[in-house]
């Protein structure tokens, strides 16, 4: 695919005209009604990403997800063909929610044989089909064959399990994602095994955060603190520029150079990152295999020397990927129209030394450090968008990816509006 000429052919943003290069307006990060309009247009039609197939890894195996945006709560299973299933997490009986442990709205997972109704005790097979009512022979007219659990469209693609919550989606899921994001197929997520998540409720709307990541403008801003007394990365030193930014319909990517700290001065780098050969930007050293160089959809631009490759795969889920052979995922699962649960989950190659292990922890507990730095600051502007009147912003060349995101949740409500 052709590196996009910049800048001799103008600006990223001016390279899909249908952007504009106007003020953007941040209505959408502050209106109930807007919010509301998200539920339908957007979480209600797209698909979306509920987790992994590592797990659900044999038959039986279940997970939860309470989605509050929908205001439902889904049952993901793999049942006894193999296949995964998704329902609603549902009672036929009197709509109790199925399955959950010490607290309701707290998601949960296991393995089960069938699932058993905590109220009345109906029982469901890993199928949905209603096995098992108490006291059948007192109920007028039950047909046990029609109270199965009510199913979700449900889908997976290289080994990620999405859903859509529409009576009948619009695309299947190879179409929703299209050919930016399938291009990332080959990269060996199934062998990146070892996981680490976290989950954090953030006071703002799940677009704030989702700018603060997809654009690195404020990367020297923000983050300065990460770095070592002193510290000046010589590529940021006149602000931060990204190598290639690419839109692929309501789907986003940027490619970023990246920090390299293993090339740095050793009076550069915090000593416990020397030690361990670990930090922000992952563990120093690569696995064996070395997956980010083998697929080339993680670099669409086709460059020589890529740190990080991020995709926003609308609406909510971005998988970021870095040279070192790792990744990660972002979920964002808006709660109102200004608070959201953020998700978190990083993968590594299973570690095969105790060496290794500690760099992944490493990077995990410096990845923390750094998310927070990005959820604290988007509460702050939460907390005054929209207090001085002021509802549009305007948004620079390296905001691109930000512009495009609320361009597109407008033009999702638009279409939902119409039709
Ligand atoms: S609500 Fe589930 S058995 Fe009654
Ligand atoms: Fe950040």
């Amino acid at each position: 695919m052709a590196r996009f000429p910049k800048p001799a052919e103008g600006s990223w943003t001016e390279h899909y005209p249908g952007l504009g290069t106007g003020p953007v307006s941040y209505e959408d990060s502050v209106s109930p009604e807007l919010y509301e309009l998200e539920r339908e247009a957007i979480f209600r039609r797209a698909w979306l990403n509920v987790g992994r197939v590592e797990q659900l890894p044999r038959e039986g195996s279940y997970f939860t997800r309470e989605l509050a945006v929908l205001r439902t709560s889904l049952l993901v299973v793999r049942d006894r063909s193999g296949a995964v299933r998704a329902f609603h997490n549902v009672c036929r009986h009197r709509g109790n929610k199925l399955v959950w442990d010490d607290i309701p709205r707290q998601e949960t997972s296991g393995t089960a044989r069938q699932f058993a109704c905590k109220y009345h005790g109906w029982r469901y097979g890993l199928d949905g089909v209603c096995a098992f009512v108490q006291q059948e022979g007192e109920f007028f007219d039950l047909d046990r064959s029609s109270l199965g659990l009510v199913p979700v469209h449900c889908d997976a693609w290289a080994g990620f399990i999405f859903v859509n919550l529409g009576a009948s989606p619009s695309w299947p899921l190879r179409e929703f994602l299209g050919p930016m994001v399938t291009a990332l197929e080959g990269y060996p997520f199934d062998r990146m095994t070892e996981r680490y998540g976290f989950r954090a409720e953030v006071h703002a709307n799940w677009k704030l955060l989702m700018d603060a990541l997809q654009e690195q403008y404020h990367a020297p801003i923000v983050h300065r603190s990460q770095r070592p007394e002193g510290f000046e990365d010589p590529m940021q030193a006149g602000g931060f520029e990204a190598l290639h930014y690419q839109l692929d319909g309501p789907h986003r990517m940027m490619c970023t150079p990246g920090i390299r700290p293993w090339q740095l001065p050793a009076d550069q780098i915090k000593p416990s990152e020397h030690l361990l050969r670990s930090g922000l930007f992952g563990p120093w050293d690569t696995p064996a295999v070395h997956p980010a160089t083998i697929v080339p959809g993680t670099n669409p631009g086709g460059f020589e020397s890529v740190g990080i490759s991020l995709f926003e795969i609308w609406p909510n889920f971005g998988v970021q990927f870095w040279e070192r052979g790792w990744y990660h995922t972002y979920h964002h699962w808006p709660t109102s129209h200004e608070a959201h649960v953020f998700e978190v989950d990083l993968y590594f190659p299973p570690a095969t030394t105790a060496r290794e292990r500690l760099a992944h922890q490493m990077t995990v507990a410096t990845f923390k450090e750094f998310a927070l730095q990005d959820d604290n600051l988007i509460m702050s502007v939460q907390a005054t968008l929209g207090s001085a009147g002021l509802t549009s912003f305007p948004l620079g060349d390296q905001e691109v990816l930000c512009r495009h995101l609320h361009k597109t949740v407008a033009s999702w409500i638009e279409d939902y509006r119409r039709d």
